[in-house]
């Protein structure tokens, strides 16, 4: 037997009792005759003590750090206790131990904080994995993904496996190929989701089916992006958005409850997408706190809601604001009292490429009820106050107003005010806030393309009273100026997106389950009826054969994690993550492949 305990359980109750453990070398302490060392496995970090009958032993077999040690001994008080450690009232006198495995020195110490930068840490993750700080978010990941089983078991969902070498699923992002030897010159795609073999499930009859399955995607990676990604993915029949929305608000609250020990229970926010648009600028908007923004001039959407302050700004000779497609703003709650050096920080702030902005106009409110700005000569203090109580400030607010191109304008606001809320303490780690985002544009409009894309999937239906304004319209658009003037930019989608603190966990529609609206949806987005019928033919033959109505959604499981875990990065919840540039640094993939397996593929390879 290797162990009779583990490094993490002892405790005080087993004085005196023999034990045998094994683990690994965290630190050794010589004192003399006499060593310390901490035993670490999974469960904890135990101390070790060998007196100076082994110490001749010892200096024959000296240990090093992280080797892998049994030892046998019994289990005593410490004299010196260690109440950050579960273990720490105790330490073990050794008896006998064994080196069962010696360990190169490591490329950095494995400890919460340590040495290794983050390439050397991938490249050696097996050992980045045995720091504790790592251990807990898999340990997080682990919970999180326990109990949505649980819920989704206890709610009669079934768990079905569906393939991975399958055809191109359209989901926005590139897909990752694979070539077939038996199939030459052919290739299978890898799924950006499992979306059509759910809905083929549900026409199956398998009325509630979820996966915590892989999804591939070929995009551009940040902080929250992995080119493969894992998602808590679900489908149901026979359901209205609402009970979608009622069954998964269920699902994230229990995670909240069973990972976090956070009762939920007030229901979960909801906010048009327009709304999130108009008053945070963003479509996942982080709503623990206020800041909304201010449209000073125009209408940015489509809609054309023109706000009436307009001529606030208009017209006083300020070419910024005049000749802007949009200007906004935002109350920076008690900041009247910036400093000079704070506000030029600040517009330095939002010059910065990925922010791209011209400058910043700020309106200090003064707790004495004075208006100070830095466009003072263009607008006299009464025009400000006005400006102001548009932006909704109160005395003691500074006001930080942003002019330009309206989507950029509308981004940058979006942004300064996380920035703002962020040095304000007002995203606190420990404060979760969801929120549904509804009733989405069904489509988009590609201008380079000049037609319109989905804006979730082709398989989302139109709000049930727009389903008309697809059905009799064609959606060819003579001229791209006005696609905002075609019925088809007015249509909303049926679907609904899950934010949590300012992201995006989850998405999902209702689904259109009906042949001729499916075939309508593939001719909007501007395929031909061969085409559809080449790349679709499997699910509108399905839709023949009695489809039910149905609906799904899919969480972004790694996301979800970071975010309960505290981390920006989902990298640091995934066991073997790629890095920015999607590559593995631990095994150096991709890379080439040998002759042999090109002459297999019948693949000669021709790099542009
Ligand atoms: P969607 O594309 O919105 O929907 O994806 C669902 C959720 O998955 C997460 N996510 C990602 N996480 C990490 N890395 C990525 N590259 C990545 N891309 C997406 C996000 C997102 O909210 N089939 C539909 C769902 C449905 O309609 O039921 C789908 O995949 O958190």
């Amino acid at each position: 037997m290797y162990r009779t305990h583990t490094c993490g359980e002892l405790s005080i109750n087993q004085v005196n009792e023999p034990v045998t453990l094994a683990g690994w070398v965290q630190t050794i302490r010589k004192f003399g005759a006499i060593t310390f060392v901490d035993l670490r496995d999974r469960y904890g970090i135990t101390q070790l003590l060998f007196g100076e009958d082994l110490n001749a032993t010892l200096d024959a077999n000296p240990l090093g750090r992280e080797y892998v040690l049994q030892v046998s001994g019994k289990v005593q008080e410490r004299s010196n206790k260690n109440a950050n450690i579960a273990t720490g009232d105790i330490e073990i006198i050794v008896n006998s131990f064994k080196i069962l495995n010696k360990s190169a020195v490591p490329p950095f110490t494995i400890q919460d904080d340590t040495d290794g930068g983050d390439d050397l840490r991938m490249k050696y993750r097996f050992l980045d994995l045995r720091r504790n700080a790592v251990k807990k978010n898999l340990e997080l990941r682990y919970a999180v993904g326990r109990s949505a089983r649980n819920y989704l078991h206890e709610n009669n969902f079934m768990d079905i496996e569906t393939p991975f070498l399958i055809r191109s699923t359209p989901e926005g992002a590139r897909d990752f190929v694979v070539p077939s030897r038996m199939n030459a010159g052919q290739f299978y795609a890898l799924p950006q989701s499992p979306q059509t073999f759910k809905q083929l499930l549900m026409v199956s009859g398998y009325d509630r089916y979820y996966q915590i399955v892989k999804c591939f995607r070929d995009e551009d990676l940040r902080a929250d992006r992995q080119p493969e990604f894992t998602q808590i993915d679900c489908e149901m029949s026979f359901v209205e958005q609402e009970d979608i929305l009622n069954m998964f608000e269920g699902l994230i609250k229990r995670i909240f409850k069973d990972v976090k020990n956070i009762d939920y229970t007030e229901q979960v926010e909801r906010m048009t997408w327009e709304d999130a648009m108009w008053q945070y600028g963003n479509d996942k908007p982080d709503i623990r706190f206020g800041m909304k923004l201010a449209n000073l001039k125009s209408a940015f959407l489509t809609g054309g809601k023109i706000a009436a302050t307009g001529a606030l700004i208009n017209g006083a000779g300020f070419g910024v604001f005049d000749n802007a497609e949009t200007v906004l703003a935002i109350a920076a709650p008690g900041c009247s009292e910036y400093t000079r050096k704070q506000t030029d920080e600040l517009t330095e702030w939002v010059k910065r490429p990925q922010i791209g902005m011209q400058g910043l106009v700020y309106i200090k409110c003064n707790a004495d009820g004075t208006y100070k700005s830095s466009v003072d000569k263009f607008y006299p203090e009464e025009k400000l106050k006005a400006i102001a109580d548009a932006a909704g400030a109160k005395a003691g607010d500074l006001v930080l107003i942003l002019a330009g191109r309206e989507e950029r304008t509308r981004k940058a606001t979006s942004e300064l005010r996380l920035e703002m809320g962020k040095r304000l303490g007002m995203r606190k780690e420990d404060e979760f806030k969801l929120l549904w985002v509804m009733d989405f544009p069904l489509f988009e409009y590609a201008e380079e393309e000049n037609r319109w894309v989905a804006r979730h999937h082709p398989f989302t239906s139109p709000k049930p009273d727009h389903i008309n304004v697809m059905i009799n319209n064609n959606p060819v658009i003579e001229n791209a100026e006005k696609y905002l003037e075609h019925p088809y930019s007015e249509i909303k989608a049926n679907a609904y997106d899950m934010v949590l603190n300012g992201n995006e966990i989850g998405g999902g529609s209702i689904r259109i389950f009906q042949r001729p609206l499916q075939e309508k949806m593939f001719a909007a987005l501007g395929m031909s009826e061969e085409e559809a019928l080449h790349k679709f033919g499997f699910l509108l033959g399905a839709f023949e054969y009695g489809a039910p109505p149905h609906g799904g959604i899919a969480f972004g499981f790694d996301r979800l994690c970071s975010i309960l875990g505290g981390s920006e990065s989902i990298r640091d919840f995934i066991a073997f993550p790629k890095n920015n540039s999607g590559r593995d640094v631990m095994l150096d993939a991709p890379a080439s492949i040998d002759a042999k397996q090109f002459d297999e593929l019948q693949i000669k390879l021709d790099l542009k």
